[in-house]
């Protein structure tokens, strides 16, 4: 349970709030770069209650800016792509993709004027076949997170990311809540369970796992230790929570293994981002195609990112469907994911809750939020994972079998470099 006031003060994240000051001091995934073409048509979208226009110059390069033209605020992704910059359709305004203009052919040039204006770029780089941006401020711009995924080669991943209409908070809580894949995502015919990976019974065969908990240097990871189907063993999940809102749901090496990541898009809902990488053997397309029917990437329009399934249409819940085959009624993981979350509201009374032992992990999250926000606000302490980030490619979830007399963080200790500071 949160007051009014934490709950207000963790999901909120426009510019002048406390979570928003936090979100700002980290890289965000922004667009997927096939998005963008060079010269090609640019695209607006809302990242941390901001307006924002992105596009790919002549050079290939790309450059994200504040929606509305800084002349009278006309939309830029309405906007002429040419010869390395957007030129608004309104007055002919030119930008550059660090937001220098670059012609204003509606003043003198002896008047000095167009050296007065700019369109205020944020940061950008190209990591993994997605465009990331940094909307702080330049002087704390953080190294790269290079996370694992980033790091292998474009045939070992596919990658998808839509508009869920859920606050960012809600979203990550389902991300990090381990007991929901209990019942959610069961099947009349036994668990679900990813093309490639190992069936995973044991997760379904105990439903109250202890949650043990480390903090570490970005943010933290905790063990869901569970009974396993031998007395002298136990199965162990370990899930890294690395801020900001993103999540390495449990898996082995070799197995196609997730990345998630709820970035705030405005207040009331969060780009759900999903990734799907295998860091060892590259992705044949038939599997691809497997892993997206799985995923529920066949779930949103491709060019609006906008789900089918909505409160709607009951999230297209089929009851036979619940008779029959699944435990929802839902098909495609994550729209069973979508389905639960937005039907809570668009950012749920916390209030009015009721925690259990298993929702242990989201309680760590929101105090891990709450603390950093005001540690920044107040004393202008760095948040967990902005520095000394070039190792996120070590940082990986955990799924195996361990002996009942052993304790997890023996077994998988933590990186000395990952030690919470
Ligand atoms: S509004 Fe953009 S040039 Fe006038
Ligand atoms: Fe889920």
């Amino acid at each position: 349970m949160l007051s009014h006031a934490d709950n207000e003060l963790v999901t909120r994240t426009g510019k002048g709030t406390l979570m928003g000051a936090l979100f700002r001091r980290y890289w965000l995934p922004a667009l997927i770069s096939s998005e963008l073409e060079a010269d090609g048509a640019p695209v607006r979208f809302r990242l941390l209650n901001e307006d924002l226009v992105a596009f790919r110059d002549t050079d290939g390069e790309v450059g994200i800016l504040p929606e509305r033209c800084p002349h009278r605020g006309v939309s830029l992704a309405l906007a002429r792509n040419e010869r390395n910059g957007l030129r608004c359709l309104y007055h002919g305004w030119k930008f550059d993709r660090e937001g220098v203009c670059v012609d204003l052919p509606t003043e003198p040039p002896e008047s000095g004027f167009r050296r007065k204006v700019r369109a205020g770029a944020y940061a950008v780089q190209e990591r993994g076949g997605a465009v990331w941006v940094y909307m702080g401020d330049p002087e704390s711009e953080p190294p790269f997170p290079a996370y694992l995924w980033t790091t292998v080669p474009d045939s070992n991943r596919i990658m998808a990311k839509w508009i869920q209409d859920a606050n960012w908070l809600q979203s990550l809580e389902g991300g990090i809540d381990t007991v929901h894949a209990s019942f959610l995502h069961n099947t009349a015919a036994g668990p679900m369970t990813a093309p490639g990976a190992q069936r995973s019974a044991l997760l379904f065969n105990d439903t109250t796992p202890v949650l043990e908990f480390e903090p570490t240097a970005y943010g933290f990871r905790y063990a869901a230790i569970r009974r396993s189907d031998r007395e002298d063993e136990r199965y162990v999940r370990i899930t890294p929570h690395i801020m900001p809102a993103s999540s390495y749901p449990p898996g082995s090496v070799g197995e196609n293994r997730i990345w998630n990541m709820w970035a705030p898009r405005d207040d009331e809902s969060c780009w759900a981002w999903d990734v799907c990488f295998n860091e060892v053997t590259p992705m044949s397309d038939e599997l691809k195609e497997e892993l997206r029917d799985y995923r529920g990437y066949y779930a949103f329009d491709p060019k609006t990112f906008v789900k089918y399934a909505g409160p709607q249409n009951m999230w297209l819940q089929d009851r036979e469907l619940m008779r029959t085959e699944s435990w929802s009624g839902i098909r495609g993981l994550f729209v069973q994911d979508n389905a639960v979350q937005e039907s809570m509201g668009p950012i749920v009374d916390r209030t009015m809750e009721r925690l259990g032992t298993t929702d242990a992990a989201i309680i760590a999250a929101r105090k891990l939020y709450i603390k950093a926000a005001v540690a920044l606000a107040e004393e202008g302490v760095d948040p967990p994972g902005v520095w000394e980030q070039r190792d996120y490619d070590l940082i990986r979830s955990e799924a195996y079998r361990q002996s009942a007399d052993r304790a997890w963080r023996d077994e998988r200790p933590l990186d000395a470099r990952f030690a919470a500071r």
